[in-house]
């Protein structure tokens, strides 16, 4: 942690808090129905599933603790007061060991010999549920080697703002693929022991202000965007949340009733823990912020509070005075204790064996196991093809002579770690900085993947790595079979600046004059190949329509093995499927919503987020949502739709928990077709289903409810099945306070992408 840049951040909120405190506009835009001012407690009669064995038996030790035991359990021990970047002191007596939590959720943050994974945006672009759900697995595993307890992963706030500085954490633009990222990241990530924690909740879509802002948004929004990836979490039974920085229609996330009693532990009927972000800010309840829902402060004290722990002492007496009931006290520590036991670590569980702040004082375990085959893949899988012109990719037996321009092609000469939490972007950008970031162990380069394939097939390999020097790029370009011109956008997260990007990126044009370096390289050579390395989209505007760029490969955020992910795309050993999670527009004025710059975010554009408010607006995108191209060609046909019964009502219950009923999530309509890879390569297609409602539901014009990833060998064909349930149809009443499903006309559309209608067909409900 940077403290200098943090110290900063800090001031500046405080100041900004002041400033908006003497004149705060109340906002609220919602119907949010009546104020829950009790916790739901855990109920060990009737708990979901799993949960009911452990929250009895943690409700049976929770009675033999103490006041000063039961707060402790809630309350981190300080910074840097233990091996992680938060902790939890061991209570003996109970032979609880106490917990290690450590970011995530690219990598075991701080720790050496790990693995630097693909960003969660990547994972997003496989549109591949196995491959998201086995790099959780991969990831979990290494955490629990390393003796984390808590991983603080994975990341689910929305990529709202496509400037947004940790939008490379999350799962993108559409609360429908966010979902199935979340949940199976969370399934992987908990298989075997250990607990993850989804963060930030709610509506923490930006660095700007992110420690005082209030992000305003309506009720149906909430729920129908924002809310769905947390709810699809708690389905894969998460047993830990961390509440966000920012206020949620003015009130801190982190003390705010309405989101952690109300729509987490009723709607969604949570029985984990809610922990804090670190040093998050409270005003209005502080200690009592407990009555609010909020059951652990970490990493212990808040800057905010005078370096005083909203728990801790301040807890006890709350809890002595009958402030904070002692029932709510017994379940907070229940709600604690149950999670750890859930997921076993009462069982030979490792213990810490790494230190953040002291290496050296580390075992120096190597927890990687063959995870960087994993991680190849997975690069490579997330990486998506824009553009493929006059067959330039794969590169054939005739491309003997490559030149690699740019300075992401090569290392960074000061090594892969040189710069605090990533941050610099320097050499192949291989993940965005800040805390989701880790520490490469290795890092390859494309430069030496490339030049080793090359020198296999007996072909040359020229370089320029400088971004600026337009001579020396043209000169290697010159007479070249094909030129390769990388170029890069980063960001991170808002304690660390970058080359003047506070966390948030200043713009979406390319890092260090992208733009140019393609133009010159495009000049000279006319098989010109583009790679891009970013954390999101980027304007392309300036060079994709040059006849010169034949190909354009957006790779993202790749990881570890970037180069050797980048190697299997270019010569066709793994033809690509990656597709986008977002709109890649051709003006950053098309996008609906922007970094808001007040103390007011209000999300002003509800629903139509990204390709939603594309459609509805009639705006081309550059790269449409769920976008990408193959080295074959797929065809579709024989579009079925079946109810499979049950026409019992169009309002969903409502009650605690109601929002993961079977009634709203059992599949209802079941679509099936089948995809025909009509080319001569194999190949992956993503089919993709878009749900078209009727009018009288206002929403949008269309919303991804469905998409698969079919292996199909050449020639052949398979057929695609999917299920659609009560869910995908229904809309959140605010008024009504529940799901409710309009009747009407559904159009139902396939395709490999948000504008693709390959196959089209109608439901009546
Ligand atoms: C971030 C969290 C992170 C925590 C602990 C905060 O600044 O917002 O995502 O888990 O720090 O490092």
């Amino acid at each position: 942690m940077n403290t200098f840049f943090f110290a900063l951040s800090i001031a500046f909120a405080i100041l900004s808090t002041s400033v908006f405190a003497l004149h705060k506009p109340y906002y609220r835009r919602g119907h949010h129905g009546p104020a829950r001012l009790n916790t739901p407690r855990t109920d060990s009669t009737n708990p979901p599933g799993k949960w009911a064995a452990a929250t009895n038996r943690a409700k049976g030790v929770v009675s033999t603790l103490s006041t000063e035991d039961k707060v402790a359990l809630a309350t981190g021990i300080g910074w840097q007061e233990g091996p992680c970047v938060g902790n939890i002191a061991a209570i003996p007596s109970i032979n609880f060991p106490g917990l290690c939590l450590q970011d995530g959720p690219g990598g075991v943050r701080f720790a050496d010999l790990i693995s630097v994974f693909p960003a969660g945006i990547n994972a997003a672009a496989t549109f591949n549920r196995n491959l998201i759900r086995d790099r959780a697995l991969a990831l979990g595993a290494e955490f629990k080697a390393k003796g984390v307890n808590v991983a603080l992963a994975p990341g689910m706030n929305m990529v709202r703002s496509p400037r947004a500085g940790r939008n490379w954490e999350m799962f993108g633009t559409d609360p429908y693929l966010a979902g199935e990222g979340s949940f199976e990241t969370v399934m992987g990530l908990q298989a075997n022991g250990l607990q993850a924690c989804a963060k930030h909740f709610i509506n923490n879509e930006q660095e700007t202000n992110r420690q005082s802002s209030s992000s305003n948004v309506d009720d149906r929004t909430t729920h129908e965007i924002y809310l769905h990836p947390f709810l699809k979490a708690v389905q894969a039974g998460v047993v830990s949340v961390m509440c966000s920085y920012n206020q949620v229609d003015e009130t801190w996330a982190c003390e705010n009733d309405h989101i952690l009693n109300g729509l987490l532990k009723t709607e969604l009927g949570f029985q984990g823990y809610v922990t804090t972000d670190w040093w998050v800010n409270m005003e209005k309840y502080k200690t009592l912020a407990a009555n609010q829902g909020l059951d652990m402060v970490m990493p212990g004290a808040s800057f905010y509070s005078g370096n005083v722990s909203y728990f801790g002492p301040a807890l006890i007496d709350a809890v002595n005075s009958g402030q904070v009931p002692s029932s709510r006290l017994d379940d907070m520590a229940t709600r604690i204790l149950a999670a750890f036991y859930v997921q076993g670590q009462d069982q030979a569980y490792p213990a810490v064996n790494f230190d953040s702040w002291n290496p050296a004082n580390g075992q120096h375990v190597d927890v990687r196991g063959d995870h960087g085959n994993l991680i190849r893949k997975i690069g490579a899988a997330s990486t998506v093809l824009l553009k493929n012109s006059r067959g330039a990719l794969p590169l054939g037996d005739g491309v003997k002579s490559l030149a690699l321009v740019g300075s992401d092609a090569g290392p960074n000469p000061d090594g892969p770690n040189s710069c605090a939490d990533r941050s610099c972007n320097i050499g192949i950008l291989g993940i965005g900085w800040g805390s989701g970031t880790a520490n490469f162990t290795y890092l390859v380069d494309p430069l030496s993947a490339i030049t080793a394939k090359a020198r296999s097939i007996g072909a040359n390999v020229a370089s320029s790595l400088s971004d600026y020097d337009l001579v020396a790029a043209r000169n290697a370009s010159m007479g070249k079979d094909a030129a390769l011109v990388f170029i890069t956008s980063d960001s991170g997260e808002g304690y660390l600046t970058v080359e003047g990007n506070p966390g948030d990126r200043n713009n979406l044009y390319a890092w260090h004059g992208g733009d140019a370096l393609v133009n010159t390289v495009a000049g000279v050579n006319n098989n010109t190949i583009v790679v891009v390395h970013a954390v999101g989209a980027i304007i392309m505007e300036a060079w994709i329509d040059h006849p010169n760029v034949t190909a354009v490969i957006h790779a993202g955020l790749q990881g570890q093995e970037a180069g050797n992910s980048l190697v299997d795309i270019l010569w066709g050993d793994v033809n690509p499927s990656g597709r986008l999670p977002y709109t890649i527009a051709k003006s950053p004025s098309d996008y609906s919503a922007d970094i808001g710059p007040n103390h007011d975010v209000d999300y002003t554009e509800g629903l139509y987020l990204d390709y939603r408010w594309f459609d509805k607006q009639n705006i081309s995108p550059r790269f449409p949502f769920g976008y990408g191209l193959s080295y074959t060609t797929f065809a579709y046909s024989g579009l079925a739709i079946n109810k499979l019964g049950g026409d019992d009502g169009y309002e969903a219950p409502t009650g605690p928990g109601s929002s993961l009923s079977g009634w709203l999530h059992d599949d209802w309509i079941v679509v099936t077709f089948a995809v025909n890879n009509i080319g001569p390569v194999d190949g992956t297609e993503i089919p993709q289903l878009y749900l078209a409602p009727p009018d009288s539901s206002n929403s949008p014009p269309k919303q991804l409810r469905g998409f698969d990833s079919v292996f199909i060998p050449r020639y052949a064909s398979s057929p695609v099945r999917m299920c659609l349930s009560r869910y995908s149809f229904a809309v959140w009443n605010a008024a009504n306070q529940r799901w409710e499903i309009p009747r009407g006309t559904y159009g139902v559309r396939i395709g490999a992408s948000s504008r693709d209608g390959k196959l089209s067909g109608s439901i009546e409900i």
